[in-house]
């Protein structure tokens, strides 16, 4: 089995609908940064006498994706062969953590190192975006932006990791898969919420000013347009019709949380998925108050402390978290048309 590693990426400007359903490219820029460390390890074997794809390790809603995916890249590079394939999260994987950005990044780079095909960064990013729009942005380290372009999009890296020593760090409030995943969440927004014309409008401006705020390493203007693109992202979601609701209880006292912090003079920002986790961005040297005072409210299950990350790699081993996961009695083991 070959093994690829990616690591999941947080949307400091974030996508939420799409130009082209099928080829998932974005109806607005997004600019992200990459997580070190929220991980996910995809394992490929083809195998010509398998008469069906074999996904292991994803809850069973979450497979026909990875199999879609597969036929994609069959249909691509003509190579019929069905793969045996082994996916695992070092984190809770559909809970607003972008494992979907992680997962298709290590795919991606797994199916290609399988089969020997030696692909380009920009290659490998078209690729992971036929499975998730956000997993081509985890193709790179660092910060990275992804925008439309005329008939298409375009993904590249605006900074690597080294340019700033961020800390991010997660507040898991659940652990339980979401109800409504992402593309039909996006989806459903677009197509019923009097507010996505507004929310794709602002997203221009909070586009450049992010990429000036980025290059200049500024947390204030950075946490400033993080937290304001994120509230206007999830008003957009919740005017649609049926509502979306992605928060918890225990994500409001954590923005509330981050607000008392600030008001202390402690400058901490959050940004939400579309899950109930919060992700709050602070100087590396006021991490570890921040987690204490995270760890705290009522309803956080815990705190993961990441910081910028890199971008997939083949590894000869997976790491030791696969093998227990996958491995354990419990996981689910699906076989997929
Ligand atoms: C809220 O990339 O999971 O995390 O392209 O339909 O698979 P599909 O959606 P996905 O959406 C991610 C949405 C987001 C924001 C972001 O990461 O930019």
């Amino acid at each position: 089995m070959i093994w690829g590693l990616a690591n999941s990426n947080l949307a400091l400007v974030k996508y939420w609908g799409k130009a082209d359903e099928g080829a998932k490219h974005p109806a607005g820029g997004s600019l992200s940064v990459t997580l070190d460390s929220l991980v996910t390890a995809a394992g490929v074997e083809l195998d010509p006498s398998l008469r069906q794809d074999e996904v292991i390790g994803l809850p069973d809603k979450a497979i026909p994706k990875v199999v879609s995916f597969l036929d994609a890249f069959r249909a691509r590079t003509g190579n019929g062969s069905r793969a045996r394939v082994r996916l695992s999260s070092n984190f809770p994987v559909a809970a607003g953590l972008a494992s979907s950005a992680s997962t298709f990044a290590a795919l991606a780079q797994a199916i290609v190192a399988a089969h020997g095909i030696p692909a380009t960064p920009a290659e490998l990013a078209d690729l992971a975006r036929l499975g998730s729009g956000s997993a081509c942005r985890s193709v790179f380290g660092g910060f990275v932006e992804w925008r439309p372009i005329r008939g298409g999009s375009v993904v590249e890296p605006v900074a690597p990791k080294e340019h700033w020593d961020l800390a991010i760090l997660v507040a898991v409030t659940s652990e339980r898969p979401k109800d409504v995943g992402s593309s039909e969440g996006m989806k459903r927004t677009a197509a019923s919420s009097p507010y996505y014309p507004a929310w794709i409008e602002s997203g221009v401006t909070d586009l450049a000013e992010m990429r000036g705020a980025v290059a200049a390493r500024d947390l204030g203007c950075v946490g400033e347009i993080a937290e304001r693109n994120c509230m206007r992202m999830h008003a957009a979601a919740m005017a649609a019709n049926p509502p979306l609701l992605y928060w918890e209880a225990a994500t409001i006292a954590v923005i509330r949380k981050v607000w008392e912090l600030r008001a202390r003079g402690l400058a901490a920002y959050f940004s939400i998925d579309a899950g109930p986790q919060v992700k709050v961005l602070c100087a590396r040297d006021d991490s570890a108050a921040v987690v204490a005072a995270l760890a705290s409210v009522a309803g956080v299950v815990r705190v993961i402390q990441s910081k910028p990350g890199d971008g997939p790699r083949v590894v000869a081993e997976p790491p030791a978290w696969v093998e227990r996961v996958v491995d354990a009695p419990a996981a689910k083991r699906a076989v997929a048309s």
